[in-house]
């Protein structure tokens, strides 16, 4: 999935970045803290569960993958 979405287990919450800026996109590495910007959505996930989230911005269901970056 190197171009595709980014495939997350195992966790019960992320934080998505929304500034555009971190450099762990897509999650927050608080960035927005110094060159500022609106602060991460918190998603919270079914940690039994497999999520594959939207590296390519084209996704109708943010932040997951809806499998547009094949388009
Ligand atoms: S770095 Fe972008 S929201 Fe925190």
């Amino acid at each position: 999935m190197e171009k595709g979405p980014l495939e997350v287990t195992g966790e019960s919450e992320i934080e998505v970045c929304t500034c555009m800026q971190s450099r762990h996109w897509p999650f927050c590495d608080a960035t927005h803290h110094t060159l500022g910007g609106d602060g991460p959505r918190l998603v919270e996930l079914d940690k039994d569960k497999t999520y594959h989230i939207c590296r390519c911005f084209k996704t109708k269901n943010s932040p997951f993958c809806d499998g547009s970056h094949k388009n």
